[in-house]
């Protein structure tokens, strides 16, 4: 009898690349003849979008899901073998009407994105948990990042976009739902390598003398983990969930300083390229808007000290597994590296772009 997987965010980088690996799994048991092993169940807000459409052409289940409204949920996920879970801080943060609701309620923008992304969280957890005696026994796999608040002893008080996912994913699961926390891993993310479409102002920007610069507060020697979420989160899902549950995970194909990473792209698109640290203030004033200044900021300092994980960059022992851990426990894993896809991407429209002042 064939799994069921349910797929939240399945329209989007992260989910639609479990999707596609979840298909590509199914695609293979039928070319050799066998029965496909997999029911493949993705949740959106809009199952006649063309990405819904489209997965509904490939064999997908579209199930039409609310992360804000509960009673939607917990029918999508239920009799689920395994989810995959993840939440998305920028769209309450950018959506035109969160400013206007961030000013009446009397809080920042920030906070605002927080606390619609924690509540969905918690939706999650709780309609996950409605389904926990279905659920493999790894049968959680939640799309997170480290704390930034107690990863960095208070330092990073605000750092909204990462605690709003890991106060719950695990704090609040193993919290209200010891059972479901038994069966979850969580899975954090490398910083995405398409991130420079979106945050443009501080990534590969054009100088008047054709050179190209990366303005981040990361110091110029921290290594960060950066992942194709779209190419690799699928494979990472899947070999996670061969794994015993109740650890955590770092999904990255390459480790490289904002140094080496301005060196590759420079070699491979024939361009003078260079990174310099910036401090917080230019941040702020290069992306031209004080709230996303501040959160990316932040992000890029934490990046510095504890590190992304919370722990690389701290001192400590490092307890969270990234992909070469796992092919160590016997699972392979194959994932994108950072040459292969600066490589494999049509930068035409950032080479042509309007120089900086
Ligand atoms: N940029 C980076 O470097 C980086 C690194 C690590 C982690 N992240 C995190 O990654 C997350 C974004 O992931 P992504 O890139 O996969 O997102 P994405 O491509 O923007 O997709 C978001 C998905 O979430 C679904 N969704 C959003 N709100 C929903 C709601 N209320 N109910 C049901 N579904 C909803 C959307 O489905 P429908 O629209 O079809 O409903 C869509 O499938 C963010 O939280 C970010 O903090 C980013």
């Amino acid at each position: 009898m064939s799994r069921t997987i349910a797929i939240i965010g399945a329209t989007g980088n992260q989910g639609g690349s479990v999707a596609a690996h979840y298909l590509s799994l199914n695609a293979q048991a039928t070319s050799t003849g066998s029965t496909p092993p997999y029911h493949i169940r993705g949740l959106t807000r809009n199952p006649t979008s063309p990405a819904a459409q489209d997965l509904v052409s490939k064999g997908v289940e579209i199930v039409r899901a609310d992360l804000d409204d509960l009673t939607t949920l917990t029918p999508a996920l239920a009799g689920a073998n395994l989810i995959f879970s993840i939440t998305n801080y920028w769209e309450p943060f950018f959506r035109p009407d969160s400013r206007a609701r961030a000013a009446e309620q009397g809080i920042s923008p920030r906070r605002y994105a927080y606390d619609v992304e924690y509540q969905q969280g918690k939706n999650i957890a709780d309609a996950a948990a409605a389904t926990v005696s279905s659920l493999d026994p790894n049968g959680f796999i939640a799309s997170t990042t480290s704390h930034a608040g107690k990863c960095s002893d208070g330092k990073f008080k605000e750092l909204y976009h990462l605690d709003a996912k890991a106060d719950v994913f695990p704090d609040y699961v193993n919290e209200k739902h010891p059972e479901l926390a038994k069966k979850m891993s969580c899975l954090q993310t490398g910083t995405f390598m398409h991130s420079y479409l979106i945050a443009p102002a501080s990534y590969l920007r054009r100088l008047k003398d054709g050179s190209f610069e990366t303005c981040f507060t990361t110091h110029p020697d921290t290594v960060v983990p950066h992942l194709d979420p779209v190419a690799d989160v699928g494979a990472m899902v899947h070999a996670v969930s061969q794994l015993p549950a109740g650890k955590s995970y770092m999904a990255a194909g390459s480790l490289s300083t904002w140094t080496e990473w301005m060196e590759i792209w420079g070699r491979l698109t024939g361009s003078k390229a260079r990174y310099r640290q910036v401090s917080e203030d230019d941040m702020v004033a290069h992306s031209g808007e004080e709230a996303l200044g501040k959160e990316l900021a932040d992000m890029f300092s934490y990046f510095s000290w504890p590190g992304l994980d919370g722990e690389s960059e701290k001192g400590v022992e490092r307890t969270i597994l990234y992909p070469d851990d796992i092919r160590k426990l016997g699972v392979d894993v194959s994932m994108t590296t950072l040459e292969d896809y600066i490589k494999a991407t049509d930068w035409s429209a950032v080479l042509a772009k309007e120089p900086v002042e």
